[in-house]
């Protein structure tokens, strides 16, 4: 998605675009920013969309950034974060720009690392790597492709227990994914990159970050389906959530 796809969500963004800190029930988010929050210190909210961990982040350090490409998105998180003065709104294209914001004490990036253009999204990783000061962390979401697949396999397990062939019940659980060897996945048609463990560990190491922490943001089978069968259960989906801190 660009620019004006993400102005285009601004109004309707709470029904559409799921909601990761909601459902971190786990707590992993907010406990990380807890560990991580120092009352002098900065942090970025990069692609911080409507602004739902802006309050969380503005209550805790000193100054925010909140950054993103959409300027639609960015009116509507400045009218519902009015009562944070320590904010300030930077609205650039990460995969394009010029950065417009200093490095950081920490740097939350919830799901914003999805473009499926390795042209777009190789920047965009790049930018948001050097958004981190030295020293500081980087808290980051990303759709994990383990459990897309996780996913195709809930789908045939389901269509053999309702009776169907195996050929067809395998052709009606694929995932529509052309570079699916990339991490491609087709979310509600917008190709979307999803991430392995092991390549999120290199990514971050080649950009010199030591990965303190990866965690699983789980989910119930109804953010994948809609009425799964009772017995659907764990293993749930889930996002990766990884702390990281920038050593060089
Ligand atoms: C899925 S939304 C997540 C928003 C928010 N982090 C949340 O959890 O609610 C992704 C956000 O990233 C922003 N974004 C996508 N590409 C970007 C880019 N190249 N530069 C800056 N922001 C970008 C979008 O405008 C959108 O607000």
């Amino acid at each position: 998605m660009n620019e004006k796809d993400w102005d285009q969500v601004a109004g309707t963004f709470e029904e559409e675009i799921f909601n990761v800190p909601a459902n971190d029930t786990k707590g992993h988010i907010a406990r990380w920013v807890d560990r991580l929050a120092v009352p002098d210190a900065v942090a970025t909210d990069l692609g911080c969309g409507v602004g739902r961990t802006l309050p969380m982040l503005a209550e805790r350090f000193g100054k925010v950034y909140a950054v993103d490409v959409s300027s639609q998105c960015l009116e509507v998180a400045a009218k519902a974060c009015g009562n944070h003065s320590n904010i300030s709104y930077v609205h650039v294209d990460l995969s394009t720009d010029r950065k417009s914001y200093p490095a950081t004490d920490v740097v939350l990036c919830i799901n914003t690392l999805l473009n499926a253009s390795l042209e777009v999204r190789e920047p965009l990783i790049d930018r948001t790597c050097r958004s981190v000061k030295r020293g500081g962390h980087l808290l980051l979401v990303v759709p994990s492709l383990n459990s897309a697949l996780l996913t195709a396999f809930r789908h045939l397990q389901w269509n053999l227990k309702e009776g169907m062939d195996p050929r067809t019940a395998q052709k009606e659980a694929a995932l529509n994914s052309k570079g699916l060897e990339h991490g491609i996945v087709h979310i509600d048609d917008v190709p979307t990159k999803h991430y392995l463990r092991e390549e999120l560990e290199a990514t971050l190491m080649d950009r010199g970050f030591a990965v303190e922490a990866i965690e699983k943001l789980e989910y119930p089978w109804t953010t994948e389906f809609d009425a799964p069968p009772k017995w659907m259960k764990a293993p749930f989906p889930w996002d990766w959530f990884v702390a990281a801190k920038r050593v060089r």
